[in-house]
This record gives structure tokens, C-alpha cells and sequence, in this order.
């Protein structure tokens, strides 16, 4: 990235430093990624900490390490989204540890590319399980326990851009986040009155070693760089990421609810517009394009 000074902000947090003190936030997924970066940016903001997924020994480790940057208090949890049993111990055991639990970011993700035609149909639920199914499990289980409790909740999902326009090659990812986008709109009316604001995230490219291993295997990640689909010609720095999600989860948006915030520097807008691809043409080009257009009239 260029360093002029709006884009040199991209690495910086942007709220206040008690921005979400006190504040008990679930992150699943939150062992690595993304949601290891907006955890860590949650626990600066002095939030408390409760990352899970499926693997003890990488949450734990990153547990460690995002404490000692911050000095927060982040615990590990093993959950597997897919099983509601294990998210309901989840919620239980942060509850026991901070005694109250305040806002759930749905991060956690499967995803791979393959031709759909290649698929067998335990590859496509291997997707659905893990997204709409893991993500409804855990606003299943938080907005029972919020509204049993009478207190105000605060979902955000991370979705992505082709929740809303669809995407060949990544079809059981494209249906899943698409149902997490419906069900987004739907709990943000029915749960308002509780209280309970639910938002969503839709990310452009921002590199993580979880997308790319999956997403652009091999060398395809010098063929198809992803910054060249993107009007700002760059991907997304993890802390532009974080100050939004921190933002949505903080009391700051508290009349935000229903909505998806789209953070792809123009790139689902450029695929969409059908003339997007006349920016190949030459600046040169352009007066002899001018002088025949201008003929015809
Ligand atoms: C075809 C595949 C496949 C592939 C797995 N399968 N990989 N089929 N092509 N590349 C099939 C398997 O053969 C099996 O079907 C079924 O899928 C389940 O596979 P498992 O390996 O048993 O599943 P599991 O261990 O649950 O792993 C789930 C996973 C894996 C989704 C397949 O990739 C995973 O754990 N992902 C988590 C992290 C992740 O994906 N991060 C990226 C998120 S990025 P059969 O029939 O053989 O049993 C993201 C970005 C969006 O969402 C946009 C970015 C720009
Ligand atoms: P990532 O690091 O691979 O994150 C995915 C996380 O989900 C992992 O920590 C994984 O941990 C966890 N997970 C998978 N299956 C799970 C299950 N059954 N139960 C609990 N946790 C499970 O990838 P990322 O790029 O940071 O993605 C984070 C989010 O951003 C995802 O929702 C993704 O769709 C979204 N997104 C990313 C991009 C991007 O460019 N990176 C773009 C758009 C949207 P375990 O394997 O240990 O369980």
C-alpha cells in the first residue's frame, strides 16, 4: 500500500481506547484470520475475549499471544459450530468466566473452489454446516440466553459481497452466506424489540492464509491477484476490518441494526458495471474514441 496519509490511517485503530470496556465478546473463528485481527483490535478497546473453533491448540496459542499484546482477557474455547450442544457448553463456560456475554461476531467459515459439478453432496454440506448452520446455531443459543435474561444483544455476521450477487465456483459458500445475509435481516426486525441489534460485514479480499491456501491454491495467487479486481488497486488491511467491526459491536451504532456493510474498495461494483473492463483503454485512446463517438451523433 502506498504510504499517503489516508492510507497510512489503515493501520490504526480508530475508536477510543474504552470503546468496548466491559463489553464480553464471542469470536468464532477467532484463532486466526480475521477474526484473530478483530479480536486482538476488541481486547485493545478493552472487551473480553472468548475465541473458539475447532482446534484446541491454535486457539490456544493465539489466545496467549493476543493477551500478551494487549493485556486483555481472552479465553479458548473448543466449539464446533456445526453442533449445537458444543455451542450452548461454549456459551456456558463464557458466562462462568465473565458473567455476561454482550455481542457474537459469526465468523467462522469453510469455503474451497471447485467446479459445482464436482462436487458430491457431503462437499456441499461441509459448507452449509459450518456457515448458515454454525452461524444460526450460535444466534440460536445467544438470543435465547439474551432474551431469558433481558438484556440487549449484538450480532454481527461476516458475510461476503457474493452473499448478495451469488459466485460460480464457490456456490455452497455463495448459498450459505446468502442465507446468513437473509437470516441478518430477518433476526434484526424480529429481535429488535428485544433489544438485539444484528448486522453484517460483506469483506472484499483481505489476505488471510485460511482463504488463500483454499481460495487461490498454488500459483494461482499470482494469476489471479485479487488487488487488480479492486478499483483502489489494493486488498483490505485487517485493522480497516477491525475498526468497522469494532464500531458495529460497540454502542457507537446503536441504531444501526439490518444493515450489510460492504468493505471491498469498489471491487463487487466494478465486476457488476457492464463497461468496468474500458479502463484496460489507453488514456491516449481516448480522444480517437472521443472523435468517433462524437461522429455518430
Ligand atoms: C471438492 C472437497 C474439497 C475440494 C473438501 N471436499 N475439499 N471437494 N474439492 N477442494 C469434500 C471432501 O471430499 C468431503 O466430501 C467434504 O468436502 C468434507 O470434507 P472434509 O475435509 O471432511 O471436511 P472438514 O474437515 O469439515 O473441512 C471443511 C472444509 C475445510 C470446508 C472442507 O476447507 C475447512 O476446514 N475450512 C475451514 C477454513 C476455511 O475454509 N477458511 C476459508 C474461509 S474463506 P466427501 O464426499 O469426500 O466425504 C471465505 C472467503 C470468502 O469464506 C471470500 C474471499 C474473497
Ligand atoms: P480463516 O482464518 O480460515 O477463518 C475461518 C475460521 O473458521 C477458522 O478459525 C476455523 O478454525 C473456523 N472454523 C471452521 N469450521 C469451523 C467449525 N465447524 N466450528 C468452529 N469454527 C470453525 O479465514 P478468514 O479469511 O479469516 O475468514 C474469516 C471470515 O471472513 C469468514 O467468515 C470468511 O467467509 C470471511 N471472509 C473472508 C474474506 C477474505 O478475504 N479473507 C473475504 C470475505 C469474507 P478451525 O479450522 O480451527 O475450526
Amino acid at each position: 500500500m502506498s504510504e499517503n496519509t489516508s492510507t497510512a490511517t489503515a493501520y490504526q485503530g480508530m475508536l477510543r481506547d474504552d470503546a468496548l470496556k466491559g463489553k464480553t465478546i464471542i469470536i468464532t473463528g477467532g484463532g486466526t484470520g480475521l477474526g484473530r485481527s478483530m479480536g486482538t483490535y476488541f481486547l485493545k478497546l478493552g472487551a473480553n475475549l472468548v475465541i473458539t473453533s475447532r482446534k484446541l491448540d491454535v486457539l490456544k496459542q493465539a489466545a496467549d499471544e493476543m493477551a500478551a499484546e494487549t493485556e486483555g482477557k481472552v479465553i479458548a474455547v473448543v466449539c464446533d459450530v456445526r453442533k449445537y450442544e458444543e455451542v450452548e457448553n461454549m456459551l456456558t463456560q463464557a458466562i462462568e468466566t465473565f458473567g455476561k456475554v454482550d455481542a457474537l461476531i459469526n465468523n467462522a467459515a469453510g469455503n474451497f473452489i471447485s467446479p459445482t459439478e464436482r462436487l458430491s453432496p457431503n462437499a456441499f454440506s461441509a459448507v452449509i454446516d459450518i456457515v448458515l448452520k454454525g452461524s444460526a446455531n450460535c444466534s440460536l443459543a445467544l438470543g435465547k440466553y439474551w432474551i431469558r435474561e433481558k438484556m440487549s444483544g449484538n450480532i454481527l455476521n461476516i458475510v461476503t459481497t457474493y452473499a448478495f450477487t451469488g459466485s460460480a465456483y464457490v456456490v455452497p459458500s455463495a448459498c450459505a452466506k446468502g442465507g446468513v445475509l437473509a437470516m441478518t435481516r430477518s433476526l434484526a426486525v424480529e429481535w429488535g424489540r428485544h433489544g438485539i441489534r444484528t448486522n453484517a460485514i460483506a469483506p472484499g479480499p483481505f489476505p488471510t492464509k485460511g482463504a488463500w491456501e483454499r481460495l487461490l491454491p498454488g500459483d494461482m495467487a499470482k494469476k489471479f491477484d485479487f488487488k487488480n479486481r479492486v478499483p483502489l488497486k489494493r486488498v483490505g488491511e485487517h485493522q480497516e476490518l477491525a475498526n468497522l467491526a469494532a464500531f458495529l459491536v460497540s454502542d457507537f451504532s446503536g441504531y444501526i441494526n439490518g444493515e450489510v456493510i460492504t468493505i471491498d474498495g469498489g471491487e463487487w461494483l466494478q465486476g457488476a458495471g457492464q463497461f468496468s473492463a474500458l479502463e484496460m483503454v489507453p488514456d491516449e485512446m481516448w480522444d480517437s474514441i472521443e472523435l468517433a463517438t462524437r461522429k455518430a451523433n
